[in-house]
């Protein structure tokens, strides 16, 4: 997501499902789903988007020549970069995955010890023919023989067709005030429209006055979670390929149903929840960068699960998604991220999966740019975002501080409010007694953001968390 010369414009490269696939791909013989083919095999990849999503957005916008943009990249591959202790222990985290596959094995493991140097030469020569040829260079020629041959002998499904078929899309970003702040995120796929439906429900709160992780501010932000992923479950799908209500959803008459819908004394459980909507019908990485020339970018990019399904493409030194597992593989049961989706997010041909990625920009009331933010941490994401703006517009931190403060989190199912480690025993006897359960999370999200300061110049923060595995569960 961009604004660069006055132009807001949001670049969709979120990956599709194979011609091959199909609704019911990874229910095994009892009608379960197989949770290990939904993640770890070949069939839990979708055909990758980030190269022809970031080739488009340097075609359209770049200043730089694609080779030039590159050179970095390719220089670190080639010449190696010392391994920092995060890179060794989240290699570590991740290598039950990446021991089953024998490529995976011999580029990244054992764990390389911190400060030795990691030299990648099969992705230099891959990001080189990219640098070469534009995406031509990945989705055909010998990097996409590589991959296809991959599929064919390890059983998944991805053909030459889809790859010369795959087409990243420019597209308009959703927008809606907060606060006469204008709010332009990512429209669906991407998780933008319940990031809008949050903070269009919870305007109204005086949430500066009830304070910062009190009670009386979690309560309603938690129901309103719950509200706004339940209609992420059941309404949300890719709209190129299912009718997605985004007007109706983001409309006042509907957030302010959403809203009345909040008990301000107890929890709604989330059956109760669920049988009311009934009624009613119908890894990730982030970055945000401002530039001297007003222009502000926000990109979030994923293999679903940290290094995707542990699984390399022989002799080009990239690792593959499972991104699949976005899909709903059965309506109602639980995805990596404990959701349940419904049949509109369902595996079709062609068919991009619900992601919960939500780059965001927010201006001043005047129009000029403020704020770009996003994070990691699948269906975590979208809550992410909403405390970093909340802590940033409404409670006053600054940039820094509304990034660091702790975290909750609540989709509907489980029925729960995950909080990290911070929140006050108060704050949470008083949620307790309100009927939420709680439980104590690891980190969640990693809200990498920046600010354009009203005096001039910008100021990044990093989100200290140490980064987590989004997965809940493999
Ligand atoms: N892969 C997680 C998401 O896109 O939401």
């Amino acid at each position: 997501l961009a604004i660069g010369g006055g132009t807001a414009v949001a670049v969709n490269f979120r990956e599709t499902a194979p011609a091959a696939a199909s609704a019911t791909m990874f229910l095994g013989p009892d009608g379960q789903v197989d949770r290990s083919r939904a993640t770890r095999s070949l069939l839990s990849t979708a055909v990758p988007g980030s190269v022809a999503g970031l080739a488009l957005a340097q075609r359209c916008y770049g200043r730089l020549p694609l080779a030039q943009v590159m050179a970095p990249a390719i220089r670190l591959a080639a010449q190696g970069f010392p391994v920092s202790r995060e890179l060794g222990d989240s290699l570590a985290a991740a290598a039950p995955r990446l021991q089953a596959d024998p490529v995976s094995r011999s580029l990244f493991l054992p764990p390389p010890v911190p400060g030795t140097v990691l030299r990648q030469g099969e992705l230099a020569a891959s990001l080189r023919r990219i640098a070469a040829e534009g995406e031509r260079g990945f989705y055909t020629g010998p990097v996409a023989d590589a991959l296809v041959g991959a599929m064919e002998r390890g059983g998944g499904l991805i053909t030459h067709g889809d790859l010369r078929a795959y087409r990243a899309q420019l597209v308009r970003p959703l927008r809606r005030e907060f606060r006469g702040h204008p709010v332009l995120t990512m429209p669906p796929p991407g998780g933008g429209l319940t990031l809008l439906q949050l903070l269009g429900i919870l305007e109204p709160f005086d949430l500066a006055a009830t304070g910062l992780n009190s009670a009386a501010s979690l309560h309603p932000m938690a129901e309103a979670m719950n509200l706004a992923y339940r209609d992420r479950n059941a309404l949300l799908g890719d709209p190129d390929q299912v009718p997605v209500p985004v007007e109706r959803l983001l409309s006042p008459a509907h957030l302010d149903r959403l809203r009345r819908r909040i008990d301000p004394q107890r929890h709604t459980p989330a059956p109760a929840l669920e049988a009311a909507a009934a009624t009613e019908g119908t890894n990730t990485t982030h970055l945000s960068v401002a530039d001297r020339q007003g222009g502000l970018a926000a990109l979030t990019t994923t293999l679903n699960f940290p290094y995707g399904n542990g699984i390399s493409v022989p002799g080009m030194g990239f690792l593959l998604n499972n991104e699949m597992d976005d899909f709903t593989a059965l309506p109602g049961s639980a995805n990596a991220f404990g959701l349940r989706q419904g049949t509109a997010n369902a595996i079709a041909p062609g068919k991009r999966p619900l992601s919960s990625m939500a780059p965001t920009l927010v201006f001043r009331p005047d129009g000029r740019p403020w704020l770009a933010t996003g994070s990691p941490g699948g269906s975590r994401i979208i809550t992410t975002i909403l405390q970093v703006l909340l802590n940033r517009m409404v409670h006053g931190l600054n940039l820094a501080g509304a990034v660091a403060a702790p975290r909750i989190h609540s989709q509907l199912w489980p029925d729960r409010i995950d909080a990290e480690e911070g929140l006050s025993p108060d704050s949470r006897r008083l949620l307790e007694a309100m009927g939420h359960g709680v439980r104590q999370a690891p980190a969640m999200g990693a809200a990498n953001s920046v600010e354009v300061l009203a005096g001039g110049g910008s100021l990044g923060t990093v989100d200290p968390r140490r980064a987590e595995g989004p997965a809940v569960a493999e």
